[in-house]
């Protein structure tokens, strides 16, 4: 008799760490899509801005597209009321959190807000340090679905990182919603190994990007070779459910004068746009634009809003592609799909424009297979290699489908 009750018990205990392990899981199955305010705005953020990119992102079809969440990022804090609880800077929202998040709920879009593991904020906001579950309980009464949690004024030993991390990660868990969990420490401390473990569906893995192709000697900061440099390395370690983030899209911030622009963020064309959005695709990055979804142009909107592209991203197979040709001016990425095609994306990192030729066998694609141009939308040909022109600076996305004759 007792050890039935104990056997059952055992059942009992395993069944509830699989749904609990199942309820985490379920949060990004694909890699998050949405927007986020700080690139364009910085902390000069307001419910009125925040209702536009809302109502923008609805009418653009970019909802429709798989965009699903708006992201608060710092600045949105007004301090501690008298009985401790988070409360909002007033004269940015005046009417509230909550009331913000219908209205956005109300258009079929997520919210998402953000704090910090220290007890200030990246921009000195008050924050989450000793205060994890009331704020997990407010932002839980809110209607909140997504927290990036940042790591600024906070220790540098990654013990204490998952320390902290992981408390966030139950606090959000006990709170009674689903809320996605977003690890913001730059990977300073390789969250690739724990975050997942930590209880993050998500993790950044490098420093701030900024609106520029690549770093250099003169201004020393992240552009969008640099972040990808380090990101696609990390892909044994994406999954369903848990993504390598390298930072937000700067499609569509040309010349915008926000943080993206700080440290020589002075823009991309609209070809090195479009490879950010190829590479992220390919490394199944979530997809966190932060252009101003109201003044998008035609060319901004080809580039976020190609299904065929934003399909790759969110491919229900969750591999991120893997770097199969690195040399300095050519970069092929190779990435199974559920289906079994492969996605195969070739990048020019050179200033000229010349023309490639790439053998599948070299990827390790052995056989023949009939090639789509995921950005002209038209077939490139079959067979067993391909060959064109690329501009510099571009980056090819190709559909590979294997023929069977
Ligand atoms: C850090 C983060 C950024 C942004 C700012 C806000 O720098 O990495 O993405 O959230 O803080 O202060």
């Amino acid at each position: 008799m007792k050890k039935r009750f104990f056997s059952l018990m055992l059942l009992a205990i395993s069944s509830y760490c699989a749904n609990a392990q199942d309820a985490v899981k379920k949060l990004a199955v694909t890699p998050p899509m949405g927007w986020m305010t700080w690139n364009y705005y910085g902390e000069d953020i307001s419910e009125q801005n925040i209702k536009e990119m809302a109502d923008a992102m609805a009418n653009t079809g970019m909802v429709k597209a798989g965009y699903q969440y708006i992201m608060i990022d710092d600045g949105w804090q007004g301090g501690r009321d008298n009985r401790n609880m988070m409360i909002p800077d007033a004269k940015k929202f005046p009417s509230g959190i909550k009331s913000l998040a219908d209205y956005v709920h109300s258009k079929g879009i997520k919210l998402g807000i953000y704090s910090d593991a220290a007890t200030l904020t990246c921009a000195g906001y008050t924050a989450s340090l000793g205060f994890e579950e009331q704020d997990a309980k407010t932002f839980t009464g809110w209607g909140i679905d997504y927290l990036k949690y940042d790591y600024c004024n906070a220790p540098e030993d990654s013990t204490t990182a998952k320390e902290r991390y992981g408390k966030m990660a139950r606090a959000l868990q006990k709170s009674g919603r689903d809320i996605t969990f977003s690890v913001c420490e730059w990977g300073d401390r390789q969250p690739w190994h724990w975050a997942a473990k930590a209880g993050g569906q998500l993790w950044r893995t490098t420093a701030d990007i900024r609106n520029k192709w690549k770093n250099t000697s003169k201004e020393n900061s992240a552009g969008i070779m640099d972040v990808y440099d380090i990101n696609v390395e990390l892909y044994p370690y994406a999954s369903v459910g848990h993504w390598n983030d390298p930072d937000m899209l700067n499609v569509g911030l040309y010349k915008h004068a926000g943080p993206a622009a700080w440290s020589g963020g002075n823009g991309c064309t609209d070809i090195e746009y479009q490879s950010q959005m190829s590479l992220w695709c390919m490394m199944a990055s979530p997809l966190i634009t932060s252009c101003n979804l109201a003044q998008m142009n035609e060319a901004t909107k080809r580039i976020l809003l190609n299904p065929d592209v934003i399909a790759i991203d969110q491919d229900a197979l969750g591999k991120q592609s893997a770097r199969k040709i690195n040399d300095t001016i050519w970069n092929v990425l190779v990435k199974p799909l559920a289906n079994g095609d492969y996605a195969v994306a070739i990048l020019n990192r050179g200033d000229n424009e010349a023309i490639y030729k790439l053998d599948f066998e070299k990827i390790g694609l052995n056989g023949k297979y009939t090639i789509t141009d995921l950005w002209s939308h038209k077939s490139s040909g079959k067979g067993k290699s391909w060959k064109g022109q690329v501009k510099s600076h571009e980056t090819k996305l190709f559909r590979l489908h294997i023929q069977n004759n």
